[in-house]
């Protein structure tokens, strides 16, 4: 079929440029398709991936601390909220110290959105939800837009997800859409003992491996591509100075991958690895120097018993 030959360009420069650059990578917003988002969900609820549940206590016990410090009248703005899983604490603390909640969740899937409004109508009916469908990694210009004092929260560590350059980028991008008095409310995960943050990115029953193929199989579909992901093996690598997971497909033998629409034949060494996506990891002078480089103040630091993950409240 002719459609499949010719996908979207931009992305098609992207996938062709890292897989013929030495070291290969993939592009990572290609994990995010419907199986991959499913998957994701799955890992946010494995035992060793500590991080999702240990925001969601944070935000749980929390909750009206952070309602408290917000002290206005806000719209919560949330990017890439999924599913809104851990939210509903939070809007309930807002709740109650206010009359109009209003929550405008933001994510690429509407599939999820859809599931956000119908699990905040369900927790807390006095909420109003006005979801966005939007790529705010293409911009965040639609910030402007909401109207009133905002309290914009990204969860998750997903600012780990940015090479450290452009995690400043993004946040001060943040901060130029949002106005004074605007709060921002960013959830990272800590640099912690290794035995700890390997399992959360190498989990036993394989689902984390299931995820980072998944990739591949996307790459198939939208690229007519024909990577046989029984050939490819999961790697997460703790690389310790610059604090970050490093997260390879690795080929397991030597073979030759075709990528049909980008008219690409890839010859892969036995061993040779395709990097699909780094996790920052965080402590105190990162952290700093993070939100000072991108112009917030920080006012608040709400951490778990262990130290193992932190919820900050910033303030533009
Ligand atoms: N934001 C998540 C994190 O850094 C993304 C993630 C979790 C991930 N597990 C992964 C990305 C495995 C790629 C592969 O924790």
């Amino acid at each position: 079929m002719l459609r499949e030959l010719t996908a979207p360009s931009g992305l098609a420069a992207e996938v062709e440029e890292g897989l013929i650059k030495l070291p290969r990578s993939l592009p990572c917003k290609l994990f995010y398709d419907g199986a991959g988002s499913a998957l994701f969900e799955r890992i946010t609820t494995l035992p060793e991936y500590y991080l999702t549940r240990l925001e969601h206590q944070i935000l749980r016990e929390r909750s009206s601390e952070i309602a408290e410090t917000v002290d206005e009248n806000v719209t919560l703005v949330e990017l890439g909220a999924g599913t809104a899983a851990k939210t509903c604490t939070l809007l309930s603390a807002v709740a109650v110290r206010q009359k109009d909640v209003r929550y405008v969740p933001v994510d690429i899937s509407k599939a999820s959105l859809d599931e956000a409004r119908a699990r905040v109508s369900r927790q807390c009916p006095t909420v109003c939800v006005q979801p966005a469908a939007i790529d705010f990694m293409e911009g965040l210009e639609f910030l402007r837009e909401i109207p009133g004092r905002k309290l914009i929260a990204y969860l998750g560590s997903s600012i780990g997800n940015f090479d450290p350059e452009a995690r400043v980028g993004f946040l001060r991008e943040i901060r130029e859409e949002a106005a004074p008095g605007d709060c921002l409310l960013l959830g990272t995960d800590l640099a912690k003992d290794p035995d700890v943050l390997l399992p959360a990115y190498n989990d036993s029953r394989g689902v984390t491996a299931e995820f980072n193929k998944n990739i591949l199989r996307h790459v198939n579909l939208e690229f007519s591509a024909d990577f046989d992901l029984a050939r490819f093996h999961h790697v997460a690598i703790w690389n310790a100075e610059e604090l970050k997971i490093e997260m390879y497909l690795e080929s397991t033998c030597a073979q030759t991958v075709n990528v049909r629409a980008l008219h690409l034949v890839l010859p892969l060494a036995q061993g040779e690895r395709i990097h699909t996506e780094n996790s920052f990891k965080f402590t105190q002078p990162t952290l700093s120097a993070m939100f000072i480089a991108a112009g917030f103040l920080l006012d608040r630091t709400w951490t778990d018993q262990k130290r193992w993950y932190a919820v900050h409240l910033a303030r533009v």
